[in-house]
């Protein structure tokens, strides 16, 4: 059983930064729940945690989905009255020149990356309490504009935007919200993307994975507001 009766939830914890955060709160025996959109994700977080299934709860949803956030308001209800921890951390992206990116991938983008943890944390703001934190992943396309980014950039400038408006909302509640702005990482966001990526000079997932949890982790007189990493190399 897990020794502390703490909960994380964690959106897209089946791949990337959000898997290796998965790990880190199940190695702190922090009871953990997560869902991605790809059954095959899910299955596979699944065994590849087995030994730690009396503490994790992955399933399968949509965050673009009405119909799942309610899913997933059930699942919540079903294990716990308090998240500790709520990491909005799924993410997709599409590049291209503006005249040719398709509504389908604007909407897409928004809809994961902006209107998905807008909708997910009003549905789970029930079960913050004080000295929850609520982590928000950015990037720095939430600070800068890149030429072929504008999708992309447009969603994490929003969810910027968002978080700044949701720390001043929740700070009479002593609820912190803490936003990251990271770097080029090294996980499969990069895999399905147009262009050459070269992934030497990128940041580990393990790495920065470690650093968002040490900084979110056990803090009492502090609030982490803002979280910057970027690879030695700058932007690449
Ligand atoms: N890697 C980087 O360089 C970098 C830099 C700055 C910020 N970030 C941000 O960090 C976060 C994690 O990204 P990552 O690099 O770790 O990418 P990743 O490995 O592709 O992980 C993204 C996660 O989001 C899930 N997801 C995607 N669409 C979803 C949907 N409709 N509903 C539910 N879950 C969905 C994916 O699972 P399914 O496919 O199964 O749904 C996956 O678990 C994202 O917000 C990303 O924008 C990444």
């Amino acid at each position: 059983m897990p020794k502390k009766n703490k909960f994380v939830f964690i959106s897209g914890g089946t791949s990337g930064i959000g898997r290796e955060l998965v790990s880190l709160f199940l190695h702190e025996q922090v009871n953990v729940i997560t869902f991605s959109s790809r059954k095959k994700n899910v299955i596979n977080l699944k065994k590849d945690f087995s030994d730690y299934s009396n503490q994790l709860t992955c399933f399968q949803a949509d965050i673009t989905s009405e119909k799942d956030l309610n899913y997933i308001h059930k699942i919540v209800t079903s294990k716990t009255k308090r998240i500790d921890y709520l990491i909005n951390n799924s993410g997709t992206n599409r590049i291209g020149p503006i005249s040719k990116i398709k509504a389908n991938d604007w909407n897409q983008i928004i809809s994961v990356n902006l209107s998905g943890p807008f909708f997910l944390t009003q549905k789970l703001l029930g079960f913050l309490r004080k000295d929850s934190v609520i982590l928000n992943m950015g990037s720095i396309a939430s600070r800068t504009g890149f030429p072929n980014w504008a999708a992309y950039c447009s969603s994490k400038f929003g969810l910027k935007g968002f978080t700044e408006s949701l720390r001043e909302e929740l700070r009479p509640k002593k609820i912190r919200v803490v936003h990251a702005e990271i770097g080029a990482t090294d996980t499969p966001i990069w895999d399905n993307l147009d262009g050459k990526w070269d992934k030497s000079g990128m940041m580990l997932d393990t790495e920065v994975a470690k650093v968002l949890f040490d900084s979110i982790m056990n803090k009492s007189s502090v609030n982490v507001d803002e979280i910057f990493l970027m690879p030695p190399a700058g932007i690449l």
